[in-house]
């Protein structure tokens, strides 16, 4: 069974004066623990498709599959319930809320899922040692380094096990040794817990990390469906 399913899927931006067709009719499978690259030039689609599977939007046609759940058509609060529990993101500038702790920013999932407090800690700080920042846990982001930032990134996107990662551009910000240090890390726990990583790229160097590359333009898929 596929991870992800993605079936004749269109998507059409009607708020702008003109529509703009974002994608057309996209096919496309992800199976479980893929290390997955999307690129293609600007304005490819390579962000709406993420942001159809990682549940932050729907399509205007076809249909999008997680697991054996048909998430397309799924009204906004059980798509953003969804999203808690079976994604985890990446953004391009981590998005760490300054005024919380690394440790409140690593268990903010948990937090909004409801988790007791206890078992929070017992996650985050197992992570966080994993991870080798368990000494940080009491600062904000603006007292680690970037690199230690990525890290409280990587661990809260993880924490909660989703189903899958995203990280759309994630690098695009780092220089290279940093963005190439963070694309190891995630390949070393796609490699040990199997965990499944789609990220769309420009850069060549990140795609040829990815264990398989789909190729888009102007909203289609052109290479690497699988
Ligand atoms: N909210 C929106 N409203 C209208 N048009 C949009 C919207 N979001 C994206 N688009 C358009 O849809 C097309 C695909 O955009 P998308 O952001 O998916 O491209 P991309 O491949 O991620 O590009 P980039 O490499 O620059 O990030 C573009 O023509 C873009 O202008
Ligand atoms: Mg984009």
């Amino acid at each position: 069974m596929a991870l992800v399913k993605i079936e004749g899927v269109s998507k059409v931006f009607k708020e702008a004066s003109l529509p703009v067709q974002a994608l057309t009719s996209i096919h496309v499978e992800i199976q479980k623990g893929e290390f997955t690259a999307f690129c293609g030039p600007s304005g490819s689609g390579k962000t709406t498709l993420l942001n159809l599977i990682g549940c932050l939007d729907r399509p205007s046609e076809g249909k999008v599959h997680l697991e054996n759940e048909e998430v397309s058509s799924l009204a906004q609060g059980k798509l953003a319930t969804i999203r808690r529990r079976k994604i985890g993101f990446i953004f391009q500038d981590f998005n760490l809320i300054p005024t919380l702790t690394v440790r409140e920013n690593i268990e903010y999932v948990l937090w909004l899922q409801g988790e007791t407090e206890s078992l929070r800690r017992q996650k985050s700080k197992a992570l966080a040692e994993r991870f080798g920042i368990g000494k940080l846990l009491s600062r904000r982001p603006a007292q680690i380094s970037r690199g230690q930032q990525q890290r409280v990134a990587c661990a809260r996107a993880i924490i909660h096990k989703p189903l899958l990662i995203i990280g759309d551009e994630l690098t695009a910000n780092l220089d290279h040794k940093t963005g190439a240090e963070l694309m190891d890390f995630i390949k070393k726990l796609n490699r040990e817990e199997g965990l499944t990583f789609l990220y769309a790229t420009h850069d060549p160097i990140m795609m040829e990390r990815a264990s398989r590359v789909v190729r888009m333009q102007d909203g289609r898929i052109i290479d690497g469906k699988g």
